[in-house]
């Protein structure tokens, strides 16, 4: 695997391949990779000739008191991982790297973002967006493959790709669960053993709201027996939000019209200080 820590040398490995006809997919990570992240490169190694893996703890989409400084970050242990897996390039640029002293450039991609997780964490779609574009530029993919866990990014990103006119493909990567349905997360690792036990209650919470709207209640009433099944999964977790939402727009809904545009249940809750994500598209 070809390690390589700038953006210039990252230019020079990728035009060798582009130039000999070969196509490129990409999977960008902060790192701590677990086995979604894998599944995402998996994804990326069946439909694309050469792989390029990102590990990149991105200041801009943290907050002032968020996790930046604590997040995990195991890089030999996933050079390791990703080695195994045979992905051939891996790009960890420094911050310097990234954003060269001076830049004042930042995407902002409308309303969407400023709702749910943008609501919580004031400008974090900024800095994903931003930091997404430049990662885009510095690989030039034909593909691009995020996982459905962060709906609202994967939302986000295609929206920012549709309106800047990005020439890659977004591929969407299901869920990874363990085998009791908590969606993986880097920070599940923050969880006690009692908080471990008790974040089954997101995916429990989205279960019934999907089963509540399959048999005919509204959304108001299936969130509201989402909301009483968290409570009595998670006594321990404090839910943020719990909606379900127009996919591409991140627009709430309040009539669940089957064979409408794609609908997608999401909820956020915190467990002491971790705050843990997940969703599930809804069928029609
Ligand atoms: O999903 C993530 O890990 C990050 O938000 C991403 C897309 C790598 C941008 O920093």
């Amino acid at each position: 695997m070809l390690i390589v820590e700038t953006k210039a040398d990252l230019r020079t490995a990728l035009n060798a391949i582009r130039k000999s006809g070969q196509t490129i997919g990409f999977v960008p990570t902060m790192g701590a990779l677990h086995e979604g992240h894998l599944s995402l490169m998996q994804m990326s190694k069946q439909q694309f000739d050469v792989t390029v893996a990102s590990i990149f703890v991105n200041p801009t989409q943290f907050g002032p008191n968020e996790d930046f400084s604590k997040y995990p970050r195991t890089l030999e242990i996933d050079k390791a991982m990703l080695e195994r897996d045979g992905i051939d390039v891996l790009f960890v640029p420094s911050v310097l790297d990234m954003y060269p002293k001076g830049q004042t450039t930042s995407i902002h991609v409308g309303e969407m973002t400023e709702l749910y997780e943008g609501a919580i964490r004031p400008g974090h779609f900024d800095g994903v967006a931003t930091v997404v574009a430049i990662l885009f530029n510095a690989v030039q993919p034909d593909g691009a493959i995020f996982g459905q866990k962060d709906a609202q990014q994967v939302a986000v990103i295609k929206r920012m790709v549709r309106d800047l006119a990005l020439p890659v493909n977004i591929i969407v990567g299901d869920t990874s669960r363990e085998a009791d349905g908590l969606a993986m997360s880097s920070r599940n690792r923050y969880l006690n053993a009692d908080e471990r036990r008790e974040s089954i209650g997101l995916i429990k919470a989205l279960n019934i709201v999907e089963r509540e709207l399959h048999a005919g209640d509204t959304i108001l009433m299936a969130k509201q027996a989402g909301i009483e099944t968290f409570e009595a999964f998670s006594p321990l977790g404090k839910l943020e939000y719990l909606d379900v939402v127009d996919s591409e727009t991140f627009q709430p809904m309040t009539s669940f019209e089957p064979n409408r545009r794609p609908l997608t249940a999401i909820i956020a809750a915190r467990f002491g200080s971790t705050r843990l994500i997940d969703n599930l598209p809804l069928t029609p």
